[in-house]
């Protein structure tokens, strides 16, 4: 079987360029190991920003895949327990919205199969490097591409199948890690982030009544040592307030904070897109979106292949997309280690913690150091 461009796995970066391709009439076929019950359920992200949202406007996709979600104005907080609304300082920037990353994969889905896209559940590739790559499936057949697109995350075939030494892992620890916790409960603000001394804690909203929690942990702890009133304490203590609806906590885990970037991420007609190629820290919410933004440049890179016979756009994907990346590693980092530090004097130091502080109340003092962090938040930076 022949396919101009293959596609493996149907996360938010393959669904996405899937989607892109069949817009532009190009045709390509995704193929997801999973069954289409867990990548629907899937929970992880939850906002799209504002340059994600526009890559989905400029293909006429935005109403089918993203309608309807809230639009995100601002980051709510609360420091050590009172209130704090942080309004995004540039308007023209505030196009990101708060959309679940399983509702965004379910409607990836839904409008690729109603136009006619090839999606393949239930089927595990192994990824074969050669002059025209190739993917093998589990019954033995093969399907060749002009291009294989590697969206098949941070432990997928594709990047293993590219030698060890045309490619180089540059990682980092934070050395603090996050219990996160998914319960049946209702958040009444989308995101609330509190900046507290015993930690950092977040409560995200995943659609009307469920709920994702975060709480700063040490890295050696383990879910056991969480049993589910202690996290209700937790927290409760540093959010400083009560929570009204605690309901069933249905998963948690602990999740080491670290950024990872794969460089270059193409190699011959192989290209890795989302967290194939890197990974971001959940606090900066740009996991999703470099994914989509990854899906975005390589989909335009195809379509000026295919409309000129020219290459130059595939050429210059790695290193368009690295420059990007790297910036919002250079985010991440800031914002992780500012919104924890400016709670938590205990892992990193009083003096970092004061550092931390006044990072933080620059954001609401001036104008310049909101705009900064608004453009990072649409991802226009
Ligand atoms: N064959 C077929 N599919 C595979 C294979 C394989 N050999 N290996 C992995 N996959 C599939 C996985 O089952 C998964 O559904 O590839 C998919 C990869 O999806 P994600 O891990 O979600 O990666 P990506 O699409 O890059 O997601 C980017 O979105 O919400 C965020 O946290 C998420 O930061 C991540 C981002």
């Amino acid at each position: 079987e022949n396919k101009p461009v293959v596609i493996v796995g149907a996360g938010v970066s393959g669904l996405a360029l899937g989607n892109f391709l069949l817009r532009e009439g190009i045709d390509c076929v995704v193929l997801e190991r999973r069954d289409r019950e867990y990548v629907e359920r899937r929970q992880r992200a939850g906002v799209i920003d504002t340059r994600a949202t526009r890559a989905f406007r400029k293909r006429g996709l935005e109403d089918r895949v993203v309608g309807g979600a809230p639009v995100q104005t601002g980051l709510g907080f609360r420091v050590d327990g009172e209130d704090r609304w942080l309004e995004l300082a540039v308007e023209e920037h505030r196009e990101g919205r708060f959309c679940p990353q399983q509702v965004l994969v379910r409607n990836l889905i839904t409008v690729f199969e109603q136009d006619g896209g090839d999606l393949r559940f239930g089927t595990e590739v192994a990824v074969e490097d050669g002059e025209r790559p190739r993917v093998r499936l589990g019954d033995g057949s093969v399907i060749e591409g002009d291009f294989l697109a590697g969206c098949d995350g941070s432990h997928g075939a594709t990047r293993a199948a590219i030698p060890e030494d045309r490619i180089t892992r540059h990682s980092h620890e934070y050395g603090y890690a996050w219990l996160v916790v998914l319960a049946d409960a209702p958040a009444d603000r989308p995101t609330l982030m509190a900046i507290h001394r015993r930690g950092f804690a977040a409560q995200f909203g995943r659609g009307p009544q469920a709920s994702r929690f975060y709480l700063q942990c040490p890295l050696e702890d383990t879910p056991e040592e969480w049993p589910d009133e202690r996290i209700w304490s937790e927290l409760e203590t540093r959010f400083g307030e009560p929570i009204p609806t605690k309901g069933t906590i249905v998963e948690k885990q602990v999740v080491p904070l670290r950024g990872e970037v794969h460089s270059p991420m193409s190699h011959g007609r192989i290209h890795l897109l989302g967290d194939a190629a890197h990974i971001v820290p959940p606090m900066s919410a740009k996991g999703m979106n470099l994914a989509l933004h990854d899906a975005d440049v390589f989909a335009d890179a195809l379509v000026h292949y295919y409309k000129n016979d020219d290459q130059s756009l595939l050429d210059a994907y790695s290193d368009t997309r690295l420059r990007d990346v790297w910036n919002y590693q250079a985010f991440a980092t800031w914002f992780t280690d500012t919104m924890h530090d400016a709670g938590d004097p205990g892992s990193r130091g009083e003096f970092r913690h004061r550092v931390a502080r006044a990072d933080f109340e620059r954001l609401f003092t001036s104008d310049t150091a909101n705009r900064l962090l608004s453009e990072f938040m649409a991802g226009l930076n």
